[in-house]
């Protein structure tokens, strides 16, 4: 698949199963969640642009590098969220967008119901975060209001994946990369992702 990158590291995908686990408590997912994360983050960013800094080491001046752009971290309500800290802890200086979307459960259609997004964020490189693509319904709304906000440096990074909300995504915005730790077999006819990991917000948040 194009614009599709899995991120196959083994310690991720170690982390992904216990994640999996069904046995895996609510204390723990949280902190697998962020650590998955931290670690898909080095993968996702591989490519950024930098620009020359020069510094003064202890020694000489030398021209060493930064990020050419600044970062918007936009995490969709309420799932997101369980990826957010992970990020920040690598790119602390990120601000943060929110974009509250959820799927009704009987149309599976994506329903806004918040946006908040920083006024500047058309510069910014933005980091779209959701841990479950199903469907791709909520994904390619949220990407839909960030081009509505005039964002071009956008990329998609996901936990799991379904090959339906993938070729969702590709239909609707074939030009935004998505980053995911693993495609799983299918939806099921609730729109879960199979084999999954279940409900994502519930098992964040513990409802
Ligand atoms: C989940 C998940 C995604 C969406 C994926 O959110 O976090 O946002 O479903 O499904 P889709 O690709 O079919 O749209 P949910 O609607 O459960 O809301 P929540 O994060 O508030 O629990
Ligand atoms: N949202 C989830 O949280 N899990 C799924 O399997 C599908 C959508």
């Amino acid at each position: 698949m194009t614009n599709v990158t899995v991120i196959n590291h083994p310690v991720v995908q170690t982390k992904l199963t216990e994640l999996r686990d069904y046995t895996t408590d609510t204390r723990e997912f949280r902190a697998l969640l962020n650590e998955i994360a931290s670690l898909m983050l080095y993968e996702v960013t591989r490519d950024w642009p930098t620009k020359p800094r020069p510094v003064q080491t202890p020694l000489e001046k030398i021209t060493g590098v930064e990020l050419a752009r600044r970062v918007t971290l936009v995490p969709i309500l309420r799932a997101g969220l369980g990826m957010s800290d992970g990020v920040l802890a690598l790119l602390p200086d990120a601000r943060m967008g929110h974009l509250g979307v959820y799927r009704d459960e009987k149309t599976l259609e994506p329903v806004s119901y918040y946006t908040r997004l920083p006024p500047d964020i058309a510069e910014t490189e933005v980091l779209l975060i959701d841990p479950m693509l199903a469907t791709g319904g909520s994904g390619s709304a949220a990407i839909s209001f960030l081009k509505k906000a005039g964002v071009t440096n956008m990329r998609f990074v996901c936990l799991v994946a379904a090959p339906e909300g993938i070729a969702w995504l590709h239909q609707q915005h074939p030009e935004v990369p998505i980053y995911t730790a693993a495609i799983d077999r299918q939806l099921n006819e609730k729109g879960y992702i199979l084999p999954g990991l279940g409900d994502a917000g519930d098992r964040i948040f513990g409802t």
